[in-house]
């Protein structure tokens, strides 16, 4: 599974420019929104889960933050990432790893997601990732999970997605995650459609 899946997204990463597909945005405006709102010192750790070649890990350390880490299961996402980046690609930790099979290290405060859950379309995966989500956090970690909105599309790059509320997140992440709040981003893809997204930040509170 694991196999199948880093294949579909390096296809996509060496295929397609970084700037053409379709979840792309040029700044990642409402995470770094979130992210602010969590009020977080500068040398608090955070990670951004699925991150591939986006431009929020950049911003992040432009914003003062020192301890980033991206993790996706594409190596070829993250190379289009890290040349992107030049010389501040060396002040992230890069991690090639799919969050279903993976096993934290360590504990972030921050954990951020935009578009990668919403793949997890069986039960046994989203256990996983939920596996994964509570050991790379800690009470009082916070965490922006973003996903395409009820009034979504049903798919994304090809792939079937699960779309979900702010409501029905908190209830897949369960109650130890508290509901901090929620914002809806109606995005414009490189090719001119639209995408309803949900963005919603939770406190672990257990
Ligand atoms: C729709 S893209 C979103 C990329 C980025 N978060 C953004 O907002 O630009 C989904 C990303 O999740 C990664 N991905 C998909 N399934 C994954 C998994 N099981 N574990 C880790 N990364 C995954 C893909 O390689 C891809 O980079």
């Amino acid at each position: 599974m694991t196999e199948d899946r880093s294949q579909h997204w390096n296809t996509v990463y060496a295929t397609k420019p970084a700037d053409s597909v379709s979840w792309y945005q040029s700044v990642p405006q409402l995470s770094l929104d979130m992210i602010g709102r969590a009020g977080l010192a500068q040398e608090a750790a955070v990670i951004d889960i699925g991150g591939g070649a986006s431009a929020l890990a950049g911003c992040l350390l432009q914003a003062g933050y020192r301890d980033v880490t991206v993790l996706d299961i594409s190596a070829t996402a993250l190379q289009v990432a890290r040349a992107g980046l030049g010389e501040d690609a060396g002040r992230i930790r890069w991690i090639v790893d799919d969050i279903t099979a993976w096993r934290p290290e360590r504990r972030y405060d921050l954990w951020h997601d935009r578009a990668v859950f919403h793949f997890l379309t069986a039960q046994s995966e989203r256990d996983a990732y939920l596996a994964a989500l509570r050991a790379g956090t800690r009470a009082g970690s916070q965490i922006v999970i973003a996903t395409f909105a009820p009034d979504g599309p049903e798919r994304c790059s090809g792939l079937p997605v699960q779309r979900y509320s702010p409501q029905s997140l908190a209830q897949t992440l369960g109650e130890d995650f508290a509901l901090l709040e929620s914002g809806r981003e109606d995005h414009r893809t490189p090719g001119g459609n639209t995408q309803h997204f949900q963005f919603s930040r939770f406190l672990r509170r257990g």
